[in-house]
């Protein structure tokens, strides 16, 4: 008899437990399909019609005044474990020379992130990132996966 009342409160508990962390949105990485391929071509145009190339390089690989590269090896460790928050608000702040109203506007500071992420190698998904900061602050910056040795 006791024995029936603890395995029924064991039961409880548990479904209370997968009830509780299903209901949380999950912790993701870059690495896990966060953008679409239409989000990082908005992202592409943003980008060209901002002219973020005229400092960062026509192949985003660093500009002549030392601005950073926003591709590979440097712009992955300035950014790793870093969340897309931190980097969708430094976007925001971008083009450098500009007033705030000529700026990137926080809404489509995630297609220009999709962008960046395409072309530093990360897989794309399904689903859109999202604009919402509590939403990016959840998706972690880590290396892309290593390309696959051929041999
Ligand atoms: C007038 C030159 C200029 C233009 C145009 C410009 N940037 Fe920048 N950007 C900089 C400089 C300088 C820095 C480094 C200082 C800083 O972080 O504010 C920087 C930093 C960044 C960083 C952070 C890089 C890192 O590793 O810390 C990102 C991301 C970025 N820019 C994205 C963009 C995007 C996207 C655009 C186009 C909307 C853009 N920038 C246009 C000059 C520029």
């Amino acid at each position: 008899m006791k024995r029936t009342v603890i395995v029924v409160l064991l039961s409880i508990a548990g479904f209370a437990m997968t009830f509780t962390y299903g209901a949380l949105p999950q912790a993701r990485t870059v690495a896990d399909g966060v953008y679409t391929t239409e989000q990082s071509d908005r992202g592409l145009k943003i980008i060209d019609d901002y002219g973020c190339r005229n400092c960062h390089g026509n192949q985003f690989e660093g500009g002549p005044e030392e601005q950073p590269p926003l591709l590979g090896e440097q712009f992955v460790t300035a950014w790793g474990g870093r969340k897309l928050d931190e980097l969708a608000e430094k976007i925001t702040m971008m083009p450098a020379d500009q007033s705030p109203q000529n700026q990137i506007r926080p809404a489509a500071a995630p297609d220009v992130i999709a962008f960046l992420l395409r072309w530093n190698g990360y897989p794309p998904g399904k689903s859109e990132l999202p604009a919402d900061p509590a939403a990016l602050k959840l998706i972690e910056i880590v290396a892309p996966a290593p390309q696959r040795l051929s041999y």
